[in-house]
């Protein structure tokens, strides 16, 4: 069974980035996955503060609720991350968590150590969904760099992006024609087993 593990970063609850990863997750349930979600800004996890303790274990030394992320972020076959885009980059709870996977990087990149779960042979893929306020192509120029180092960090691959410019208020994303069946029909084809 495709395990889905998904990240809500705006802090706003219920907003429009929200609403697509809940879409995304009722599709992956549907489609027979084992979904769940976090909510960053209803967490405790502290900055990354650049110790280094990471480089020498691949673990990182702070005791917050990051340790039971990094457990999930290492279990999960599907990752979806969801952030407004704040002041052009991702919101700041979404970039504190992702700053703390420095020390899933250091495991897998200067230890050698395996982020896939264990007897996995399922490919591991990221999503990225975003919302602006703004309207252009270039909007999300920024959040998609920081998915994709953030992906490549934890060792999964980032094929897939949601992704709504125009839309500013909370709820505007319920407006929008085909956004929540877009993340809907999005979230079956990740919770398929065969989406490899
Ligand atoms: C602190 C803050 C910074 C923002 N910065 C930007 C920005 O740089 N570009 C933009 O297009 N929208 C910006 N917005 C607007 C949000 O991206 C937009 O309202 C989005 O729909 C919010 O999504 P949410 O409901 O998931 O939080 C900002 C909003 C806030 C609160």
């Amino acid at each position: 069974m495709i395990k889905l593990f998904g990240i809500a970063g705006s802090p706003r609850r219920g907003g429009n980035s929200e609403l697509l990863l809940d879409e995304v997750l009722r599709g992956a349930k549907d489609a027979g996955a084992d979904a769940e979600k976090i909510v960053a800004a209803s967490m405790k996890i502290a900055p990354c503060n650049e110790c280094g303790s990471c480089n020498s274990t691949g673990e990182c030394i702070i005791d917050d609720d990051m340790q039971m992320v990094y457990q999930k972020l290492m279990e999960a076959d599907r990752i979806v991350l969801a952030t407004p885009v704040f002041f052009a980059g991702v919101s700041s709870h979404a970039k504190m968590l992702i700053d703390r996977c420095q020390a899933l990087w250091a495991g897998k990149y200067l230890l050698g150590k395996s982020l896939q779960r264990e007897g996995s042979a399922i490919k591991r893929e990221g999503m990225l969904i975003s919302v602006a306020a703004a309207k252009g192509s270039t909007v999300f120029d920024c959040v998609m760099k920081t998915a994709k180092y953030f992906y490549l960090a934890i060792d999964v691959d980032y094929e897939h992006n949601l992704l709504y410019d125009n839309i500013e208020g909370k709820g505007d994303i319920l407006k929008h024609q085909a956004a929540l069946k877009d993340a809907y029909e999005k979230g079956r084809v990740l919770g398929e087993e065969n989406d490899i």
